[in-house]
């Protein structure tokens, strides 16, 4: 697994009705939040990293988390492993009603390269 330098050049991710490698299970990030939003209202976002968890040992860990709506960028998370855990909660509000928005957590293992996952979200009134 350490030898995938292939890795480190692109954006992992899992295709829609693509089968989650079990290395994908383990760094896509995964973010919580319900379907629907009512506009202009606060909700909690939570993102952790993958639906396995990942290592979180000084050798092997990860290294921080971007979140975006769409291609807005909305912030990111530095972590330090073993005292803290790689997982964050964004409280965030939509305004746009009727759209569907993706909500997109970008991470980086320091072994294993940068991966995204994604998740949409409907805003009704
Ligand atoms: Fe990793």
């Amino acid at each position: 697994m350490h030898g995938d330098k292939a890795l480190f050049c692109r954006v992992n991710k899992v295709e829609p009705g693509e089968e989650k490698s079990e290395i994908a299970k383990k760094h896509v990030p995964v973010i919580e939040i319900p379907e629907t939003l009512t506009a202009k209202q606060f909700y909690d976002a939570t993102i952790k990293v993958g639906e396995i968890e990942h290592p979180n040992e000084n050798e092997h860990f990860i290294q921080w988390i971007e979140f975006y709506v769409g291609n807005v960028y909305l912030g990111r998370f530095d972590f330090a492993p073993v005292m803290t855990k790689p997982q964050v909660t964004v409280p965030i509000v939509l305004s746009h009603i009727g759209l569907t928005t993706q909500l997109r957590a970008v991470s980086r293992c320091n072994l294993h390269g940068i991966w995204e996952g994604s998740v949409d979200v409907k805003t009704a009134k």
